[in-house]
């Protein structure tokens, strides 16, 4: 069933950003093939939203350049979408008018219907379509999140540490609920956190950055079969991968100059 073909979908060419004097990544270089699930994991402040951000062509770069499918990006696009880490649903708007969204933005709401309305099915939403955000649990409101970034059929998904807000039961289930989710088309992923577990659990690879400059570390491979059940997690091979990114990112997470951000 698994059918990834073999190119890179998202390129990262020696990508460099400063605020003011502050270099918050220097020389960054990335390869994202087609149908990967690629988290970038780091401590606070290592750039890691500054880098999804830009690779959303939402911040300027001061070098380097972004390239999907070929093409160098120079903005937003449809092809990318973005799930962040704040609740960003509108509060006025139901759970379906915040899944159609991106659709009444490109005009093809009436098109792409019978997909959004899968989609609600598939994260779990179904019968919930007139609910407002405030109605919902943290879960839930996550969950049409990212029925909203799939609901535009991008090219590449986005997510910044979607599930930090949630409490550490939540957390799981909603891990569990998006590989199931994304195993149901393979969309190419960059998923943005710092918990360590939560990155092992979900890629294919895991990039690891350092702090002051954000540059890449290292990229550790994730050689775990899937589907991946939570227990996985209580797996020696699992443990290994956990303790081996540890000790990489161990020197920077323990450092005097680390703030929460
Ligand atoms: N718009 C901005 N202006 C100035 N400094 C910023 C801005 N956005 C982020 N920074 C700084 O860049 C660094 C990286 O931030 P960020 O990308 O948010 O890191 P992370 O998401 O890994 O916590 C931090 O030191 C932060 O204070
Ligand atoms: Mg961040």
């Amino acid at each position: 069933m698994e059918m990834r073909s073999n190119h890179a979908k998202l390129q990262v060419h020696s990508l460099t950003k400063h605020f003011g004097d502050l270099g918050v990544l220097v020389d960054v270089n990335l390869s994202v093939e087609n149908g990967y699930f690629v988290s970038v994991l780091g401590p606070s402040g290592c750039g890691k939203t500054t880098f999804l951000r830009i690779v959303g062509g939402l911040e300027s770069v001061d070098a380097g350049e972004i390239v999907i499918d070929g093409h160098p990006i120079s903005g937003p696009g449809r092809d990318r979408s973005f799930v962040f880490q704040m609740d960003s649903l509108l509060p006025w708007r139901t759970v379906w008018e915040n899944t159609v969204l991106g659709l009444e933005i490109s005009g093809t709401v009436s098109d792409d219907k019978d997909r959004a309305m899968a989609l609600l099915k598939l994260v779990g939403l179904s019968g919930f379509e007139r609910y407002y955000p405030k109605q919902l649990s943290g879960g839930m409101r996550q969950r049409v999140n990212l029925a909203r970034a799939l609901a535009v059929n991008p090219e590449v998904l986005l997510m910044d540490e979607p599930f930090s807000a949630l409490d550490a039961q939540t957390r799981e289930v909603m891990q569990t609920e998006l590989l199931r989710i994304w195993e149901n088309g393979r969309k190419t992923a960059l998923f943005v956190t710092h918990q360590i577990d939560e990155a092992v659990y979900l890629s294919d690879s895991v990039v690891i950055f350092a702090r002051r400059p954000g540059r890449v570390q290292e990229i550790v491979r994730i050689d775990l079969p899937r589907p991946r059940p939570l227990s996985i997690k209580r797996t020696p091979h699992f443990i290994e991968y956990v303790d081996h990114i540890w000790k990489l990112i161990e020197k920077d997470v323990t450092a005097p100059s680390n703030v929460c951000g």
